[in-house]
């Protein structure tokens, strides 16, 4: 029985999901201790890092939109049955960076080799395991973008023309996933101060979650 519940985090690169993430676990932690995993992919097991090394190798120019694809789903797979299922089965509350949707969005929209195809291989390699909730965190493309561009604030018109068009076709991925997917994905305002997004975050995940986080989100 899995008795346990997985929340993921989603968005854009620079939506301020990690720092989010990591200021949730910080308010969460006293309270729930070893009930609250932590987690990213390719997570911390040899076989899932092994597959990542073969996506990220810059010698490997050849690779192709679906052979990547392909790879991040045997990852999330490995990373499934040796993390997060074992953590599911012990009651454990389980935050994930990144999920499915985010190869639907990047690879199934942004590499256009199709949504419904990506979405359908994952679900072989996830055998349907569905987050109970998903935290979309909303913020447009090239303010993502800015963020991460610390050292280069001021000049997002720099960023080339194929680059900011490919994080808009991730986007609206990312928001037909939304309109479809009402009672599981729920959007966070990631365009307010941080502080404002983890209050944000942690009131859903408290009206969500209630049995977790009775009182967590009020303040
Ligand atoms: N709400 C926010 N407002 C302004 N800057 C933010 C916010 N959240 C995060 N950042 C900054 O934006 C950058 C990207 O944040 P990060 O959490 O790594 O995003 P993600 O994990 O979604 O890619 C970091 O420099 C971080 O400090
Ligand atoms: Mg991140």
């Amino acid at each position: 029985m899995l008795t346990g519940k997985l929340v993921t985090f989603e968005g854009p690169d620079g939506a301020g999901k990690t720092s989010a993430l990591n200021a949730i676990v910080a308010k969460l932690k006293p309270r729930l201790g070893d009930r609250l995993v932590v987690t990213r992919e390719p997570g911390g097991n040899h076989i899932s890092e092994a597959i990542r090394t073969i996506i990220l190798d810059r010698n490997n120019t050849m690779m192709d939109d679906r052979t990547e694809a392909l790879l991040y789903a045997a990852a999330r797979r490995q990373h499934i049955v040796q993390e997060i299922l074992p953590a599911l089965k012990q009651n454990q509350l389980v935050l994930c960076d990144r999920y499915i949707d985010s190869s639907v969005a990047y690879q199934g929209a942004g590499r256009e080799i199709g949504e419904q195809a990506v979405y359908d291989m994952n679900q072989f390699a996830t055998q349907g395991l569905t987050p109970d909730l998903t935290l979309y965190f909303d913020v447009d493309a090239a303010v993502g973008l800015k963020r991460i561009q610390t050292h280069r604030q001021n000049e997002i018109n720099r960023l080339d023309v194929e680059a900011l068009s490919f994080h808009h076709k991730v986007q609206a991925a990312y928001l037909r996933l939304l309109a479809a997917n009402p009672e599981r994905i729920k959007r966070v305002d990631a365009s307010q101060p941080l502080e404002a997004v983890v209050s944000e975050a942690l009131q859903i995940m408290t009206a969500q979650l209630p049995t977790y986080l009775t009182t967590e989100g009020k303040s």
